[in-house]
C-alpha cells in the first residue's frame, strides 16, 4: 500500500518521540514496535527503519520481527475495521467461513486493507459472546450468527448507506 507524504513523515516523526526517551538494547525493540503501533495503528516502514536507526541494527531485522508477530499491522487500518472472531467456540461454529466470505467480498486477505482505505479486516481472539457464536466485531459493534449472506448483506448495505450520502464507491 502506498502512503502519503504525510504519512510516512508522521510514522518517522513519532516513531523519534517513542525512542528518544528508550535506550537501546535490543530487548526493547518489541516495546518500540508496539507502542508505535499503538500511536500509528500500524507499523510502516518509515518507522521499522528510524526503530532500526535507533537500535542500530539493519532494518530487515526489524521487518524480520513485525512480520513474525502477527499482532503487528504492516498496512494502516481502514475506517471500518472487521475483526472475525477465530476463538475456538467460533472456529467450530464456522468462522473461517465467515473470513473466506469478507476475503471473497473485500477482494484482500486477512491482516489487508481495501485499496480504498474504507475497511481493514483481521483476526481477533474470542470476544467473550461465545453463545453468538460465529462472531465478528465491525468497529466497535459485535454481532453474531454471521453466515456468508450476512456478510453480503451488510457490505451490501454499507455500499448503500455511502451511496445515499455521496461518498464515491
Ligand atoms: S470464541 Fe468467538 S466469541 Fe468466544
Amino acid at each position: 500500500m502506498i502512503l502519503t507524504e504525510e504519512e510516512i513523515r508522521e510514522a518517522a516523526e513519532k516513531t523519534r518521540e517513542i525512542t528518544a526517551g528508550c535506550d537501546t538494547a535490543r530487548g526493547s525493540l518489541i516495546p518500540v514496535l508496539q507502542k508505535i503501533q499503538d500511536r500509528l495503528g500500524y507499523v510502516p516502514a518509515p518507522a521499522m527503519e528510524e526503530a532500526a536507526r535507533h537500535f542500530g541494527i539493519p532494518a530487515v531485522d526489524v521487518y524480520g520481527i513485525v512480520t513474525f508477530y502477527n499482532q503487528f499491522r504492516l498496512t494502516p487500518p481502514g475506517r471500518h475495521r472487521v475483526k472475525v472472531c477465530m476463538g475456538t467456540a467460533c472456529h467450530m461454529k464456522g468462522g473461517n467461513i465467515i473470513m473466506e466470505s469478507w476475503e471473497r467480498v473485500l477482494k484482500i486477505k486477512v491482516g489487508e486493507t481495501t485499496p480504498d482505505r474504507e475497511f481493514s479486516l483481521e483476526r481477533v481472539a474470542c470476544v467473550g459472546c461465545c453463545t453468538m457464536a460465529p462472531v465478528l466485531v465491525k468497529d466497535e459493534t459485535v454481532i453474531g450468527k454471521m453466515t456468508p449472506t450476512k456478510v453480503d448483506g451488510m457490505l451490501f448495505s454499507h455500499q448503500l448507506a455511502n451511496k445515499k450520502e455521496g461518498v464515491p464507491q
